[in-house]
């Protein structure tokens, strides 16, 4: 029996400055072949609400539908570490009920829940992680939070909201969260909330300096019909098949070579 990536192995891999390689992944086919192509950890993601659903942000998304996706990539893979978004409205309501959602995802087998939020997801993620679930913090651009941003948009360029992210990455950390994921932010931000973490970092849109990288992975298979953000890329092209593509992604990020300066903010 293979036994999956844990969190240990991928604190092991920063202590050895091995980049970590993170897809997203909503169903069994494509988790067997990121497994296939030794993607570390793979994400089932509220972006299924997108570029599975159709919908133009992930707001519908529910828990019922993630944990359906959940399931599929669970029977799919059984190497990869296994993180699940939680959708829109299941943390925000009380340390309670979110630790109760975080259940019913844990015990479909996730490994990890992710958060997004700034510092006010503080208490919900120390009540999450003093019982038992590790938690994920996701800062910068928060597209749960898309209708009050304006938009998909690139966080942290004016001077107020660059400080804020910056308290909220270290309030998040201090609440116990394992990882940080930071997306969609300023080179020169992302350098400072990677130099000033001692948990792993994993960036999308977020330059080469956390200790890892997350794509979409209709992104990866150059699938998306919208004009996609400058931080993606197609593997495929390059590749000619989609387990190729998956190792090229996961090359790519091991050896620094993903991203390049024209996937950076
Ligand atoms: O839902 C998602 O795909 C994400 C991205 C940041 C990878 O959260």
């Amino acid at each position: 029996m293979t036994v999956r990536k844990t969190l240990l192995d991928l604190q092991k891999m920063v202590h050895h400055s091995e980049k970590i390689a993170v897809l997203t992944c909503y169903e069994a086919t494509l988790a067997n072949h990121m497994d296939a192509a030794d993607i570390d950890v793979l994400l089932v993601g509220d972006s299924l609400g997108m570029v599975i659903q159709g919908h133009s942000n992930p707001l519908p998304v529910t828990l019922k539908q993630m944990i359906y996706h959940l399931s599929c990539v669970v029977n799919g893979s059984h190497k990869a570490m296994i993180w699940v978004d939680m959708p829109f409205g299941t943390t925000q309501l009380s340390p309670e009920n979110a630790y109760k959602n975080a259940c019913a995802v844990m015990q479909a087998g996730a490994q990890m829940v992710k958060i997004e939020g700034g510092a006010w997801m503080a208490e919900t993620i120390e009540y999450l992680v003093c019982r038992g679930i590790p938690v994920c913090a996701h800062v910068g651009l928060l597209p749960q939070n898309v209708h009050q941003l304006g938009g998909f948009r690139v966080q942290g360029r004016e001077k107020e909201r660059y400080d804020q992210i910056l308290v909220d990455a270290r309030v998040l950390e201090s609440a116990g969260a394992s990882v940080l994921l930071i997306e969609a932010v300023p080179l020169n931000l992302a350098n400072e909330l990677v130099e000033h973490s001692s948990i792993p970092t994993i960036g999308i849109g977020a330059g080469p300096a956390p200790h890892g990288q997350v794509l979409v992975v209709h992104d990866v298979l150059g699938l998306s019909q919208v004009p996609s953000p400058r931080f993606v890329k197609d593997f495929l092209k390059e590749s000619g098949s989609i387990q190729k593509a998956f190792e090229s992604y996961r090359i790519a990020v091991k050896t620094g070579q993903f991203p390049e300066p024209i996937h950076c903010y």
